[in-house]
């Protein structure tokens, strides 16, 4: 068994936990197989239940794939928030990116999730570019570097077909007035002890890598520090930002403002047997800008719950549990519960082959690529519709 640290809540007490659930999930570094009920626990998060789910449905007209399929598996006072919603106190979301490079498919799914709960409460949707993270974060990037990737990223978060009138995009290094007048005001209330303890800040680190938390739980109070109206803010992302909202939420009552609301999505895996989607390893992760061709060749070279031969697979059956070609096409691209169910037993039975899978996969990621590439394309023409000045 191997040891891994995560950043749990006794960290708060000053020192790192180590524990053995064979993974790493901290806002920089996710390795290995994750427990997400263990990280459910760990992070002091709820789990997302139906009868929470059915809630949102209600709210939104349907179920999103992600939801029914259970790519968001978790939150923090989510119920609270609707609660807002429904009782007319204006709420708000609020998601980001660190643009250290290309973007790739893990890095949407919560932004086409953000969309969704954009539609359905007719929210206005905050949008943080941590350039100042990335730059202070990443030794070997120049802040020309991280300009490229801010300008590139920009255009796929508005592929995502956000609504421009209630979408405000920004970067750190840009919009600075209004995100450090909340930040000095955070950082006051958060100890150097506290940083290092949710975030493993270290003697060597450098001291804006201490200070950044502070900037990214700016957002959070961004809302209402514009226009001094309450607004409860919900913050849609991947479960490894967690560190960020507590410190967020530890700070909010001091200032006077609601504690942000969350909601939490797994990491999509990667291609290759075991472990999230990275940038890292570009051969089993699918970018945004790989082209169609590019795409398919990767999804074909993908490692699956097959046996060694046909004859195999039709003898002693597949294993879909352990499959990422499945796995992908439960969490996001089949959307009927019909055909998903089809395809998890005839692939045990043997009867489908990976063959089969790949080919319908590798289509449909083909098909989202070339309606991506479109709209990013269109985007390049409206950016400045979406961006928030001071
Ligand atoms: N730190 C995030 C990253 O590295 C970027 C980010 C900033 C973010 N604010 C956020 C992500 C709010 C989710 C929600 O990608």
């Amino acid at each position: 068994m191997k040891l891994i640290y995560v950043f749990t809540r006794g960290v708060r007490k000053g020192r790192l936990k180590m524990q053995n659930s064979g993974a790493v999930v901290t806002p920089w570094e996710v390795k290995g197989e994750v427990d997400y009920d263990e990280l459910i626990r760990q992070f002091g998060v709820e789990p997302l239940d139906r009868l929470m789910i059915e809630r949102l449905g209600r709210h939104a007209g349907g179920l999103h794939v992600l939801l029914r399929r259970g790519m968001f598996f978790s939150h923090r006072e989510f119920g609270d928030w609707m609660k807002s919603y429904e009782e007319g106190v204006r709420v708000a979301l609020y998601t980001g990116r660190g643009p250290s490079g290309n973007t790739h498919l893990g890095h949407l799914i919560p932004w086409i999730f953000t969309k969704y709960l954009q539609d359905a409460f007719k929210a206005d949707l905050f949008f943080q570019m941590t350039d100042d993270e990335k730059f202070l974060f990443n030794p070997e990037l120049s802040i020309e570097d991280i300009n490229k990737f801010t300008e590139e990223n920009l255009l796929d978060i508005i592929a995502v077909g956000f609504d421009p009138k209630r979408t405000k995009i920004f970067a750190d290094l840009s919009y600075t007035k209004k995100l450090y007048n909340i930040a000095v005001r955070v950082a006051k209330h958060v100890t150097f002890s506290t940083a290092r303890a949710t975030f493993g800040f270290s003697e060597s680190s450098n001291i804006g890598m201490v200070f950044f938390p502070a900037m990214q739980a700016a957002p959070c109070f961004l809302p209402q520090y514009i226009d001094g109206k309450d607004t409860h803010v919900l913050i849609p992302c991947a479960i490894d930002q967690e560190p960020y909202w507590r410190i967020s939420r530890d700070v909010a009552p001091k200032l006077g403002y609601r504690k942000p609301a969350g909601i939490y999505s797994k990491f999509i895996p990667g291609l290759g047997a075991g472990g999230k989607m990275s940038a890292s390893m570009p051969e089993t992760a699918i970018f945004l800008s790989d082209t169609e061709c590019e795409a398919i060749k990767k999804v074909k070279n993908a490692f699956t719950g097959g046996q060694p031969t046909i004859r195999e697979q039709k003898e002693k059956g597949g294993n879909p549990d352990v499959c990422v070609i499945y796995s992908y096409l439960y969490s996001l691209f089949e959307e009927s519960d019909a055909e998903v169910a089809e395809t998890y037993k005839s692939c045990k039975s043997g009867g489908k082959t990976c063959g089969e899978c790949k080919e319908s996969l590798a289509k449909k990621v083909a098909a989202f690529l070339k309606e991506h590439h479109r709209r990013r394309e269109k985007a390049k023409d409206c950016v400045q519709d979406f961006l928030l000045r001071e």
